[in-house]
């Protein structure tokens, strides 16, 4: 299969044809498009919303999406959204071991797996952490998700999403946003398993450097935008799934979604690797707090205080000295879920298994095991790296509740909180 094509930058305004000429020139809705194609505007933020988050693009495409057949409901009671779809958050510390890929088919709508929820679609606000589960490839099937935006982390098998603006293909450590609206289809190699956040909030943005500078962490240029790609088939049918008001709709169409032969604008999907970003550490003493790490931010109206920050702890050089270096005992006002896609994390070098994931809600204390801090505390401070590991967090100002899925399947670690009860009192007067 030949190698993709890219665009480089994130938020530019692209501009990409598959057929030379279909991009029409110096306005976007003539009387008559180029080629014959349809112009459709699609809007990722309010017309009026202010010009650096302002978020649109124009597709020129064979038909327009309007031509649709009529939605009836659709059935997928593991994909839930929403707080009221939660239940009752305890206020432990919960972790979860890696849940197998199911054997009987599924792909990656029927085998989306809720794990936690917040705030709420239809306000515009929370986000829902899931697991997706796969093992074939939505053939013949689209999804069009008009609640949220989607970042997919594929932490086992490499992932293929041809998308409206083009096709774009991730493996582990890399990362791909979706926007809210814009119709995909997921294919697998195999067994796949990947990490979804689907916000409901603000679309995710790059975070503000403030005293970093104009360089650093997820460098623009180094996220990817699709080009233009049509699907050339266009007589056969395809089934599409909407998300649409925390519910699932299927209508069928007599022709592909994929049909857009150019498009220009910023409302694109991207992947990004995550082997790029450039890590912030300390290089004096004292483990600085993870925002460092941000790659991604859904900003809220209370500034700093985000609906959804994605952070990633990913290969770096620990040299602080006098420093206890894993993360500290701490407990947040903010909602911190994580997962790890491979590797070891630091503060629990045993326990946290790749695929797995952990919840640690609104001021529920936390912090490295008895054994990550009988080492750290230990350990000759020689410069070290933490090489081979990518563990990530979402972390939300709405706290997270386990879905009914989450606390039934059977992969909920009930000795989690087992790992601090070796942390001594060592208090010598
Ligand atoms: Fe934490």
């Amino acid at each position: 299969m030949p190698e993709l094509a890219y665009q480089s930058g994130f938020g530019n305004q692209f501009a990409t044809e598959a057929v030379p000429g279909a991009l029409p020139q110096g306005r976007n809705s003539p009387q008559r498009a180029p080629l014959g194609l349809y112009a459709e505007l699609i809007s990722g933020s309010a017309f009026t919303a202010p010009r650096h988050s302002n978020q649109r693009t124009w597709v020129y495409r064979r038909q327009p999406s309007v031509v649709t057949g009529a939605y009836a409901p659709y059935a997928q009671p593991h994909w839930v959204t929403g707080a009221a779809a939660g239940q009752v958050a305890p206020p432990d510390p919960m972790r979860w071991h890696p849940i197998a890929i199911p054997d009987a088919p599924v792909d990656f709508i029927d085998g989306l797996r809720t794990i936690v929820v917040n705030g709420d679609p239809d306000a515009q606000t929370g986000m829902a952490a899931h697991l997706a589960l796969m093992n074939r490839s939505m053939d013949g099937r689209a999804l069009v998700n008009a609640d949220s935006e989607m970042l997919v982390l594929p932490q086992l098998g490499r992932l293929r999403f041809v998308t409206e603006l083009g096709v774009l293909e991730a493996q582990p450590g890399e990362v791909v946003l979706l926007p809210r609206g814009i119709a995909f289809r997921v294919l697998v190699d195999g067994p796949s398993r990947a990490y979804v956040c689907e916000n409901h909030g603000a679309p995710f943005r790059l975070p503000e450097l403030g005293p970093i500078g104009s360089n650093g962490l997820a460098n623009p240029r180094d996220f990817l935008a699709p080009v233009a790609a049509y699907e050339a088939r266009q007589d056969a049918p395809c089934e599409i799934i909407r998300r649409y008001g925390g519910a699932l709709w299927r209508s069928t169409q007599p022709r592909t979604p994929f049909d857009v032969v150019a498009w220009h604008g910023n409302l694109t999907p991207v992947k990004y690797d995550t082997a790029k970003f450039m890590v912030i550490g300390s290089i004096s003493f004292d483990h600085p707090d993870p925002s460092i790490f941000t790659v991604l931010t859904s900003p809220t109206d209370t500034p700093g205080t985000a609906n959804c920050d994605f952070v990633i702890f990913p290969p770096r050089w620990m040299v602080g000295e006098d420093t206890f270096r894993p993360p500290w005992y701490h407990r947040n006002v903010m909602s911190e879920f994580m997962g790890l896609v491979h590797g070891q994390y630091d503060a629990k070098p045993e326990g946290f298994k790749p695929g797995g994931m952990s919840l640690h809600n609104c001021m529920v204390p936390h912090g490295p095991d008895a054994e990550a801090f009988d080492k750290a505390s230990h350990a000759a401070l020689a410069p070290h790296k933490l090489d081979h590991t990518l563990a990530f967090m979402f972390e939300s100002r709405w706290r997270f509740k386990p879905t009914a899925f989450a606390l039934g399947c059977g992969a909920l670690d009930a000795r989690y909180a087992d790992c601090w009860q070796g942390l001594q009192d060592n208090f010598k007067p």
